[in-house]
């Protein structure tokens, strides 16, 4: 018989994202409205394990919907990879009566959750990262605002660039993915979009590139780089030195995981931690939230993690078509 479950904790870990604020909102609202009380669990699994607990009432997450970051605070924190402080924190839930979890990060954060639930502790976790690299769903909380934040940088980009007649190569986030690469390069019209997946490490491709567009009379060359690759400055120098045209990088860094949520992002993310709520409150454990094929659903943790994701095919195709 499935555990009777009368409080949750929810907790943030790992990188923040825009629309965190809006899960923690929903997941509180939720479980209050299922007659489930709810606790606050601040840094991640590091205020986990330091005991920074706190009661979280329907007031509490007033006002927040609309605000970047995440309220609770995040961290990483090594302590929770090893087994005894997995134990310690599955004796912290229990000391404060807290029946279930819910966990709102990574893929990194989600092997946490699945630790805590072997540890007796009901897990729910939500896709919360800029990434969209978690292989078992298609959104991402945080995704849709830090996309539409790196266009409006490149855009302003491009405008100094085109003036200049320079080329500009320039580095977004992502980790290892590059679908933060991949939706810029479409969206912002780049000459060349670099990712992880796809990148042959072939420079002279791009600088032919160049050159052939400067031929044709383009003012810009727009280079969309994914962290995963990274070295934007040394490539601007060599690509400079090559082509003879001036050529400047720009690493957009952390203001793409800053920013008041887009309205998907508040949409999909109150939807997914109403989601987690009800199934917790369930008794249901050891499971993650998705987004597939238009509808909103649930996968245990281990099928989650062994889940993979690429690049999709056509997609790629298209942004190499129209960035001729
Ligand atoms: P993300 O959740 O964004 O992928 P990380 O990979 O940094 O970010 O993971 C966030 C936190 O989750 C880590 O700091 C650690 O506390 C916890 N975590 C990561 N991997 C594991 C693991 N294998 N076992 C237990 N906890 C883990
Ligand atoms: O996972 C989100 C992310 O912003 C990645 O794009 C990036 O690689 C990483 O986090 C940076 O992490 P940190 O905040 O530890 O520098």
């Amino acid at each position: 018989m499935a555990k009777q479950i009368k409080t949750i904790g929810v907790l943030t870990s790992g990188g923040d994202a825009p629309g965190m604020n809006a899960a923690i909102r929903a997941v509180t609202r939720k479980a209050i409205s299922n007659g489930v009380k709810v606790k606050g669990i601040k840094k991640g699994y590091q205020g986990l394990l330091n005991e920074e607990i706190v009661d979280m009432g329907a007031h509490d997450v007033s006002d927040t919907i609309q605000r970047g970051g995440t309220i609770l605070g995040t961290a990483r924190c090594s302590e929770f990879r090893t087994v005894e402080g997995q134990k310690k924190g599955a004796e912290i839930c229990k000391k404060h009566g807290i029946d279930g979890i819910i966990v709102i990060g990574g893929d990194g954060s989600y092997r946490g959750a699945q630790a805590l639930s072997r540890q007796g502790i009901n897990t729910i976790g939500l896709p919360g990262t800029i990434d969209l690299d978690i292989a078992c769903t298609e959104y991402t909380i945080g995704f849709d605002t830090a996309v539409n934040t790196a266009m409006q940088a490149i855009d302003k980009v491009r405008d100094t660039s085109s003036s200049h007649e320079r080329c500009s190569i320039i580095e977004v986030m992502g980790r290892n993915a590059g679908f933060i690469a991949l939706w810029c390069g479409i969206a912002n019209g780049a000459e060349d979009i670099l990712l992880p997946e796809k990148y042959d490490y072939n420079e002279q491709v791009i600088i032919n590139n160049i050159i052939r567009n400067r031929k044709t009379g383009k003012k810009h060359h727009i280079i969309i780089n994914a962290e995963g690759i990274g070295h934007s400055t040394s490539m601007a120098r060599r690509i400079e030195a090559a082509t003879g045209i001036e050529t400047r990088a720009t690493i957009l860094g952390y203001m793409q995981r800053g920013g008041s949520p887009t309205c998907k992002d508040r949409v999909y993310a109150s939807i997914m931690g109403s989601y987690a709520a009800d199934i917790l409150c369930e008794g249901k454990s050891n499971r993650v939230v998705a987004y597939r094929d238009g509808k909103f659903v649930d996968f245990d943790i281990e099928e989650a993690l062994a889940m993979e994701k690429g690049i999709p095919d056509y997609t790629y195709q298209v942004a190499k078509a129209l960035s001729i």
